[in-house]
């Protein structure tokens, strides 16, 4: 792997030109940084893998800056994901269809489906455009580490092995896109995300959670989306506190609590209980917390409603223990 003195920087030929030749570079979208390659460079698709630490069964998703162009890529798309496409693109939603022939198996991770999506960020929408081929971009982080909100996020885990970062930014929304496939007329959700079910279902009234085992994603761990400084989730805040008393704890909290919070950080996803508002915040708080030499973090679930079935779906895989 080569070593890079890696850039930011707002200079969107310039990323251009980084792509052209092969390499890989850090890009906003509106979720979160993604680690971008030329979908059609092998390279620089394994390239990906290796800097994020990624296995290889763990299928990257393609973007592009049009659904004329995604379609180009895939082949036999229903009626009823070109409809959700319609919807909501450019935008946080990331559909799975069978992918076109010339695509390489390794962005796929030889299954016969890609997972395609129009990021909605203007900078990327622009890069997108400019170039004479789709890109592959995971989350810019380490594998099972926090995904990236912001150019120094992406800097805090990828800086020397990636020469530059397009800088877009803050995400505004700040959590990954929802991934679907439509199978027999059902919208199978294989990763809750920004667009909440309830948003789906205003397209179309059958939407299932696809369960875990066989017909999840690939890739999709119990274990995520981690801090490196062990996280508990607690419906009972107060009794945690009292039991790591004499630890250093960092709090991560939503709305107004009413007892005080004895911790050495205290992060708040909302005060005003504005689900959009702790979406962005989430990932953003976390590496705050993770930051600050704790000995534990402690997250209290949100309530369980729209994009707050998303934040708690990464709490809880973001506390889960590995086994
Ligand atoms: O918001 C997002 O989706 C961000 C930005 C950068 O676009 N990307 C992102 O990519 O979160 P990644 O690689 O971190 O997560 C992609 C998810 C994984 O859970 C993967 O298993 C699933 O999508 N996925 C990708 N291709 C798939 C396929 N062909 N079949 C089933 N699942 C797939
Ligand atoms: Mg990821």
């Amino acid at each position: 792997m080569n070593i890079y003195h890696t850039e930011i920087g707002t200079n969107i030929d310039r990323a251009a030109e980084i792509l052209m030749g092969g390499d890989i570079i850090g890009v906003p979208t509106e979720t979160v940084y993604g680690l971008a390659a030329n979908a059609y460079n092998i390279k620089a698709i394994k390239n990906i893998f290796e800097v994020k630490l990624r296995p290889f069964y763990n299928p990257l998703i393609l973007h592009a800056g049009s659904i004329e162009q995604l379609l180009k890529h895939a082949t036999d798309v229903s009626q009823l994901a070109v409809k959700l496409l319609d919807r909501f693109s450019p935008g946080p939603l990331t559909i799975i269809v069978p992918k076109a022939d010339a695509l390489p198996d390794l962005i796929t991770s030889g299954l016969t489906d890609v997972a395609i999506r129009i990021p909605s960020h203007e900078m990327t929408l622009k890069l997108l455009r400019l170039l004479p081929y789709p890109l592959v971009a995971p989350s810019a982080n380490r594998f099972m580490r926090l995904s990236p909100t912001s150019a120094e996020h992406v800097m805090a885990q990828l800086s020397g092995s990636i020469p530059y970062i397009l800088d877009g930014g803050p995400c505004s929304l700040g959590i990954e896109s929802t991934v679907v496939r439509v199978k027999e007329d059902v919208i199978e959700v294989h990763r809750v995300g920004a667009i909440t079910i309830d948003q789906l279902k205003e397209v179309h009234p059958d939407v299932v959670l696809a369960g875990i085992g066989a017909s999840a994603s690939p890739g999709r761990l119990k274990q995520h989306y981690s801090t490196l400084t062990q996280m508990i989730l607690t419906n009972d805040l107060q009794k945690t506190l009292k039991l790591l008393k004499g630890t250093k704890i960092g709090v991560l909290t939503f709305g107004r609590q009413y007892q005080p919070i004895e911790a050495a950080l205290t992060m708040n996803l909302s005060i005003n209980e504005d689900m959009v508002e702790a979406a962005q915040n989430l990932y953003k708080h976390l590496y705050e917390l993770d930051r600050a030499n704790l000995d534990f973090i402690i997250a209290t679930p949100v309530p369980d409603i729209g994009l707050g079935q998303t934040i708690n779906d990464r709490l809880r895989r973001g506390a889960a223990i590995a086994g």
